[in-house]
């Protein structure tokens, strides 16, 4: 095996610590970043985007240098800006210029992780499109700026998210590794949780996640809620305390109502799909745990 694939084991092994499942995106994103390839990520809320390009960039031991995307970010924002007092003292120079994002990433040799890239002006990511493949910018007075090895690139993208989005230039995907991740199943979903909470309450667990399932796999819904509402759901229960459905109800629309739509042509509202997703859930079960909602 040669020394390059070898680190890139390590680089995998680690990840998989990190991460539940995604193996063969992970193993996707470890080759592409043994080639220098930038990588986007893309997928709906909630579905580990940000958490893989973290692992990536912990498992490489590599800064993590993160910018998110709104209208307000320009090209100056990202590459970087001159400090007019410091101009008018020293004139033009590296030492009067302030990096941005990008310029530190590249300068540092990081992972530099843009969130919501679509959510950014498409002036912006143009302007970035020659970090990507020559893996340099180019800065008024200075001249270029060459990445360190190690500079690497990802993107996060939601298709989902259409409010406040521009399209993104051909040109841009035409440079990146694309990566598609979807809700994960049941038993992966039950292993994030674990991992996340350090919860030990595997029932309190397994309902969370069922709940959120069935939010996935619901008709009547335009989309359904994300592991992170199960995550919430475990945290505002205490271990083994006795699950009282009228309570788990309440608390579950705390958690879930916000993140899921009804569609239109349902007649139902999601606090009323959520009560009867919970108690579909706890009818699988016959455990001394539960306290059921009496019947009206
Ligand atoms: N495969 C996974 N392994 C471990 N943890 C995960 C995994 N997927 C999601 N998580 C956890 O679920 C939560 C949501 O993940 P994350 O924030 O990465 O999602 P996202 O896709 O970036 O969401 P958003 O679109 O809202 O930014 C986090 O707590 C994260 O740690
Ligand atoms: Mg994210």
């Amino acid at each position: 095996m040669s020394k390059g694939s070898q680190v890139s084991k390590e680089v995998l092994d680690k990840m998989s610590k990190l991460i539940i499942g995604r193996k063969k995106e992970l193993e996707m994103m470890v080759r592409a970043i043994e080639k220098d390839l930038p990588i986007i990520i893309e997928g709906p809320v909630g579905t580990g985007k940000t958490e893989m390009a973290k692992a990536l960039a912990e498992s490489l031991e590599r800064p993590f240098i993160r910018v998110d995307g709104d209208d307000s970010l320009t090209s100056i924002k990202l590459k970087g800006w001159y400090d007019p007092p410091l101009v008018l003292e020293k004139g033009f120079s590296r030492d009067t210029f302030i990096s941005g994002p990008l310029t530190e990433a590249m300068e540092e040799g990081g992972l530099f992780f843009y969130n919501e890239v679509n959510r950014a002006p498409s002036e912006t990511i143009n302007a970035a499109l020659t970090a990507l493949d020559e893996r340099l910018i180019t800065i008024p007075q200075l001249g270029e700026i060459k990445a360190r090895k190690g500079f690497i690139p990802v993107f996060t993208y939601n298709p989902q998210d259409t409010v406040a989005t521009n399209p993104l230039p051909k040109a841009f995907y035409d440079r990146c590794i694309w990566i598609n991740v979807t809700h994960q199943p049941l038993e992966e979903m039950i292993e994030i949780v674990k991992l996340r909470t350090s919860s030990t309450d595997n029932f309190l667990i397994r309902i969370s996640c069922e709940i959120v399932e069935a939010s996935l796999n619901h008709p009547e819904l335009e989309y359904g809620s994300t592991v992170r509402g199960a995550i919430q759901l475990v945290y505002l229960f205490r271990a083994n305390e006795r699950i009282d459905e009228i309570e788990l109800i309440e608390r579950a629309i705390s958690v879930h109502s916000r993140k899921i739509r009804s569609k239109t042509s349902s007649r139902k509202s999601e606090v009323k799909i959520i009560e009867e997703i919970i108690s579909k859930v706890l009818s699988k079960y016959d455990d001394n745990r539960i306290t059921r909602k009496k019947e009206d």
